[in-house]
C-alpha cells in the first residue's frame, strides 16, 4: 500500500473502532519558534477539525526541539506560545488532551526500551536525519559522505548528536505509547509514520505479540495540503526564513507578502507558470478561495496581470485568517495560570494512557519484578 492508499483507507473508515469507542487520534508540533501558516494548514486546522469526533490527544514536542540544542529560555518560550497557539486555534481542552511531551516521563522510557530494535542504519537513511546532518556538516552530497563525515571526524562529535539519529523512535514512541490509530501530519511526515508502522510490527512478530496496530496520517479527503513559502522555493518551513507566522502583525505580514519573490512577469499568453508565481498562487487557493485565485490566473494568461495587486489581495486574505488568531494568542499567552491548569490536567489524563503502556511493553520484553 502506498501512502495514498493508506490516506484513502483511513479517511474512508468510521471514527470508531470495532468496540464502539472512538479512534485514538495523537499528533505534536515540534517547540521550536513560532507556528506558521504550513503548520496552520498542514496540522493544526486538521487538528481541529477532527476534535469532535475522536478521542483526539495533542501535544508539544519539546524533547524533539531540544535535538537541535535550543537555547533553554527560548525552548521554554516556545513551548508557552505553542500552547498558546493551539488553543488560539480552537483547540478544546474539554474535548482533547493537550499536554506537554516532556511532562509524561513513560515516554523517555519506553523510548529507551523501543531504541533496542531499531536499527542505527535505517535511522541514518532517515530522509530528515540526512538533510539535519548535511545541514550541520555544511555538505551537501549524497549519504555515504554524510556517513564517513559522522564517523571519521572527530570534530563533528557534538555536531551530529545522538538524539537526532534517534528522533523517530522517540516520534514512533510518542504515537504508540497512545496506541494511536491516527496520526494527522504533514506529509514531510510521512516517512516517520512509516518507521512507527514498522517498528510496531517488528515489536509484534520478535515478542510474537498482536500489542501494537498500525497507525496511519489522517486527511479530510485526498492529498495532504502543501503550503509553499514567499521565497520562491519549496514549502514554507521555519528554517528556510520564508514563513508567515500566525503571530504576525499586519504590517510584518503586508511587508512579507508585499516582498514575496516573483519574476518579470508573462509577456506570451499562456506562458507555464514560474515556481515563484506558482507558489502565491497556491496561498491564495487556501485563504481566498479557487473564484479569486482563478481571476489572477487567466490575467497571467492574458499578460494583464499586475504582481502588486496580487499581493495585495493575497495580503488581504491571509490577513483575514491570521488576525483573528493573531489576536487570541495575545489574550491567552500571558495566561499563565490558565496555561499550566491546561497542561497539568493533560498530563493527568495522558499519564494515564502511557503508564499502562509502559507496563505492557516491560511486561512483554520481560522487565518483571523478581
Ligand atoms: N516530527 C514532527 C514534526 O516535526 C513532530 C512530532 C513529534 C510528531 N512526535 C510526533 C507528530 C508524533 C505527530 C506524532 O512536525
Amino acid at each position: 500500500m502506498d501512502s495514498n492508499d493508506i490516506n484513502k483507507k483511513a479517511t474512508e473508515n468510521s471514527n470508531l473502532r470495532p468496540d464502539g469507542s472512538k479512534k485514538v487520534v495523537l499528533s505534536g508540533i515540534r517547540s521550536t519558534g513560532n507556528l506558521h501558516l504550513g503548520n496552520y494548514y498542514g496540522a493544526l486546522q486538521k487538528f481541529v477539525r477532527m476534535q469532535d469526533d475522536f478521542d483526539s490527544r495533542y501535544f508539544i514536542a519539546d524533547l524533539h526541539a531540544l535535538t537541535t540544542n535550543p537555547d533553554p529560555k527560548a525552548l521554554h518560550e516556545s513551548v508557552k506560545q505553542i500552547l498558546a497557539e493551539y488553543l488560539a486555534a480552537g483547540l478544546d481542552p474539554e474535548k482533547n488532551i493537550l499536554y506537554v511531551q516532556s511532562d509524561i516521563p513513560e515516554i523517555s522510557e519506553m523510548y529507551l526500551l523501543l531504541n533496542m530494535h531499531v536499527g542505527i542504519g535505517e535511522l541514518m537513511r532517515t530522509a530528515s536525519f540526512k538533510d539535519k546532518a548535511r545541514k550541520a556538516l555544511g555538505i551537501n552530497s549524497d549519504s555515504d559522505e554524510i556517513e564517513k563525515e559522522i564517523i571519521g571526524n572527530q570534530g563533528n562529535n557534538a555536531r551530529v548528536n545522538a538524539g537526532l539519529l534517534t528522533y523517530p523512535t522517540l516520534m514512533a514512541v510518542d504515537i504508540l505509547i497512545h496506541r494511536a490509530d491516527f496520526v494527522p501530519v504533514g506529509k514531510d511526515q510521512e516517512q516517520h509514520l512509516e518507521l512507527t508502522r514498522r517498528f510496531a510490527r517488528r515489536f509484534n512478530s520478535f515478542y510474537g505479540v498482536d500489542y501494537f496496530n498500525e497507525p496511519v496520517n489522517f486527511n479530510f479527503g485526498g492529498e495532504a495540503i502543501k503550503v509553499p513559502g514567499l521565497d520562491g522555493s519549496g514549502k514554507m518551513g521555519k528554517s528556510e526564513g520564508n514563513c508567515i507566522y500566525l503571530i504576525d502583525d499586519e504590517k510584518t505580514l503586508r511587508k512579507k507578502v508585499m516582498r514575496a519573490v516573483t519574476d518579470a512577469g508573462p509577456t506570451e499568453p499562456n506562458s507555464p507558470v514560474s515556481q515563484p508565481v506558482e507558489n502565491l498562487f497556491m496561498l491564495m487557493d487556501l485563504v481566498s478561495g479557487k473564484d479569486t485565485t482563478d481571476t489572477f490566473r487567466k490575467a497571467y494568461a492574458d499578460c494583464s496581470i499586475r504582481y502588486g495587486d496580487l499581493k495585495k489581495q493575497l495580503a488581504e486574505d491571509l490577513l483575514k485568517v491570521t488576525l483573528p488568531i493573531r489576536q487570541r494568542i495575545l489574550d491567552i499567552r500571558d495566561n499563565d495560570e490558565y496555561l499550566s491548569r491546561v497542561v497539568k490536567d493533560g498530563a493527568e489524563r495522558a499519564r494515564e494512557y502511557a503508564a499502562q503502556t509502559l507496563k505492557d511493553v516491560r511486561e512483554i520484553m520481560g522487565i518483571r519484578k523478581i
